[in-house]
């Protein structure tokens, strides 16, 4: 029997591209005219603090949602025919008017964006679509956000003009609050749209600006380790979680959390709902350890950035509470592992109750890592995980076929 393979390979964009004009000729007829790519994204640190003025500190993954597009140009009502390859399932909807209600499922989110469209420009064409994503889905790598922001790219194409890069990001946020209902911050799709190769980007969600952070060595490894589970509730539990840290800042009674100190969370205690305290000091914790991370990376400092990212984890697993017992079991394993088998550092990442983890390792010893992981973790969850590695990828992009 062949050995299965302890990571993943992450498919060329080529080969999606491929495979989306392939998809395109079978279900549309005829050939697509232009194509998007848009990655997702891991969060080295800085959890469930975008929506709270925090700095998160991710990078866009090399892996992508291509779409392949067409405009229609006939008299009839506007629509857009959309068909997704991942989950083999076709939807249309009329243009005119688009509203949440005007579709279902996974089109929300490209209805949100061509809404967003809407809203700044001309009408749009009727557009026929393929999507293909080698972002795994509902793994907490912003599979959504990825296909929203290679939604805007190619709807970008289609009208010939450019949104500012601040403004795509935005509005593609704002398709996931109207039109999907989940009220995000601004990380995923910010990083979808600002990704760089060889870079992390310490965002400042206070004033939405980003620092570069290089990530030249070619010793350190991003891992990714996917649970594969996904609890339910997760999208109530994340806006509990946001409405939480909002009621703790007003128990603090500070116009944001850049001004609150740990000393100040202190004095409350025994005062006040715990539950509350203990968010407040999740959201205070990451912000520093998530600038003090920027700066190990800068410094290839490895020791503080392991100690920085466990922290991370651990807060998020006690105070926030937005871990779950696969998530814990991969962390364990990996920094049981540690350093001196070549693990630097572990943590959930995304919202969490599932889904990933993101490990920094040594480049060398990625295979015999990703090995220790995927069996450790199916003996003592019975699941089978997984893995990929990674390099900070570019963000979104038209693709041009010859
Ligand atoms: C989800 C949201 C992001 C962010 C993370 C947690 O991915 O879409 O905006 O809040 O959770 O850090």
């Amino acid at each position: 029997m062949p050995m299965t393979m302890p990571l993943e390979r992450n498919p060329s964009l080529d080969e999606l591209t491929e495979q989306a004009a392939c998809q395109f000729r079978s279900v549309f007829g005829h050939d697509p005219t232009h194509f998007a790519a848009a990655p997702g994204r891991v969060n080295l640190i800085g959890e469930h603090i975008d929506y709270n003025d925090g700095f998160v500190l991710p990078l866009a993954i090399e892996r992508y949602v291509v779409i392949a597009g067409r405009p229609i140009c006939d008299s009839s009502e506007p629509l857009i025919r959309l068909f997704s390859d991942p989950l083999r399932s076709e939807i249309s909807f009329p243009l005119r008017d688009l509203v949440p209600s005007s579709t279902r499922d996974w089109a929300k989110y490209v209805a949100g964006v061509m809404a967003g469209y809407q809203d700044r420009q001309a009408n749009l064409p009727s557009i026929e679509a393929c999507i293909v994503s080698s972002i795994p889905l509902g793994g907490g790598l912003s599979s959504s956000a990825a296909l929203e922001v290679a939604a805007a790219t190619l709807l970008e194409q289609i009208t010939q003009t450019c949104l500012e890069p601040v403004e795509k990001a935005l509005l593609c946020q704002r398709a996931e609050h109207l039109f999907a209902g989940v009220p995000c911050g601004i990380m995923d799709q910010f990083s979808s749209v600002f990704g760089q190769s060889n870079e992390l980007l310490l965002l400042d969600c206070r004033s939405q600006t980003i620092e570069p952070v290089p990530f030249l060595f070619p010793d350190w490894t991003i891992l990714v380790s996917n649970s594969n589970v996904k609890h339910a509730l997760t999208g109530g539990e994340y806006a509990q979680r946001r409405d939480q840290c909002d009621q703790a800042l007003h128990l603090l009674n500070k116009p944001s959390w850049r001004d609150v100190s740990m000393e100040e969370i202190a004095e409350l205690s025994g005062k006040h709902d715990n539950v509350l305290l203990r968010r407040a000091r999740h959201v205070v914790g990451e912000i520093v350890r998530t600038q003090q991370a920027a700066q190990a990376l800068g410094k290839s400092d490895g020791a503080t950035l392991g100690a920085l990212m466990n922290a991370s984890h651990d807060s998020l697993r006690d105070d926030f509470q937005v871990s779950c017992d696969e998530l814990d079991v991969l962390v364990d394993i990996a920094r049981t592992i540690g350093p001196a088998g070549g693990v630097i550092g572990s943590r959930m990442t995304g919202g969490g109750f599932g889904g990933c983890t993101v490990s920094l390792i040594e480049t060398s010893r990625a295979e015999e890592i990703a090995t220790r992981i995927r069996f450790g973790y199916q003996d003592r969850t019975g699941i089978e995980p997984t893995l990929f590695v990674t390099r900070p990828a570019p963000g979104a992009m038209p693709i041009y076929r010859p």
